[in-house]
């Protein structure tokens, strides 16, 4: 019979973490729990909390190898994949001016290439009643000046989310992407090294938790997308429609 596992990238912090340790309480008949991430000890650390077994994959997934030794494993033991969240991810502040080149097209190789790469090497083994959950971001709703690039990757991966959902409908395997405002994990650290959050972004701060449980919960009824909190729900209502040369605009003048 083939091993049921979910598989979680980003898990040795933030959201990633907190989905590893809301799956391992509320996920019944799960054989495994696949935890992706660089860090090593940060991973152990979160399987010993687990109460289902845990599986730790040290990889770094923007490398071709990594992903075809992830591929690798999926073959080798004969897997069903329940659910797949993609978290891996990483944003800069700072005009694309400034920022080192590789700074930049590190967040695409990330936040698309390897979540793309991921993605596709686990539909193999999906099948009806699987989940993915992307984790996109409100970045997604609308161009981002002073955190440019960011954004982008975001619409792309809530664009990504939203057409593999229809090509996924008739497997009946349902895509999410979650699209929550500022959330208080290490995401920051890395953030806003050249410069820092709109103070005006940082009120509608929400933890881990909070956005994990909603995930969570629309992943179960199916829905398209996750937007967290009412001011994040309002943001998007606004990006339907204002032009987005106005957002724009003002996102810049709050930038002073
Ligand atoms: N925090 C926010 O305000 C916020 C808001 C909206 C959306 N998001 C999105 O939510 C996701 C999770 O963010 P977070 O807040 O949880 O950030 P975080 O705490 O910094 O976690 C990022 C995770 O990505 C992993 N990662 C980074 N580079 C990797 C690589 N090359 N290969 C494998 N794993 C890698 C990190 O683990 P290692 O360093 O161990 O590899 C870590 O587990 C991201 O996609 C982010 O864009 C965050």
């Amino acid at each position: 019979m083939a091993k049921s596992i979910v598989i979680i990238t980003g898990a040795s912090s933030g959201i990633g973490m907190e989905f590893a340790l809301q799956i391992d309480a509320h996920l019944r008949k799960t054989d495994e729990i696949w935890l992706i991430a660089r860090n090593r000890q940060k991973l152990k650390t979160l399987a010993s909390q687990m109460r289902n077994n845990a599986r730790i994959l040290t990889m770094d997934i923007t490398v071709g190898a990594q992903i075809d030794r992830l591929r690798d494993m999926l073959a080798e033991e004969h897997c069903r994949i329940r659910m797949l969240v993609n978290s891996a991810g990483y944003g800069i502040i700072g005009d694309v001016a400034e920022l080192r080149l590789q700074e930049q097209t590190g967040m695409v190789q990330l936040n698309c290439e390897a979540l793309t790469a991921v993605t596709r090497c686990c539909l193999p083994y999906m099948s009806r009643g699987s989940r993915i959950i992307q984790m996109a971001s409100s970045a997604a709703f609308v161009a981002q000046p002073g955190f440019a690039v960011y954004a982008a990757t975001k619409a792309y991966v809530d664009s990504f989310s939203l057409a593999l959902r229809q090509e996924l409908k008739e497997r009946k395997i349902y895509v999410t992407s979650v699209c929550p405002g500022p959330v208080d994990t290490p995401f920051f650290d890395m953030a806003e090294k050249h410069g820092s959050t709109l103070s005006v972004k940082k009120l509608t701060l929400v933890s881990p938790e909070q956005v994990v449980q909603k995930a969570l919960r629309d992943s179960c009824h199916k829905r398209t997308r996750s937007v967290c909190s009412l001011p994040i729900q309002a943001f998007e209502a606004l990006c339907k429609v204002l032009p987005h040369t106005l957002i724009t605009a003002v996102i810049r003048w709050l930038q002073g």
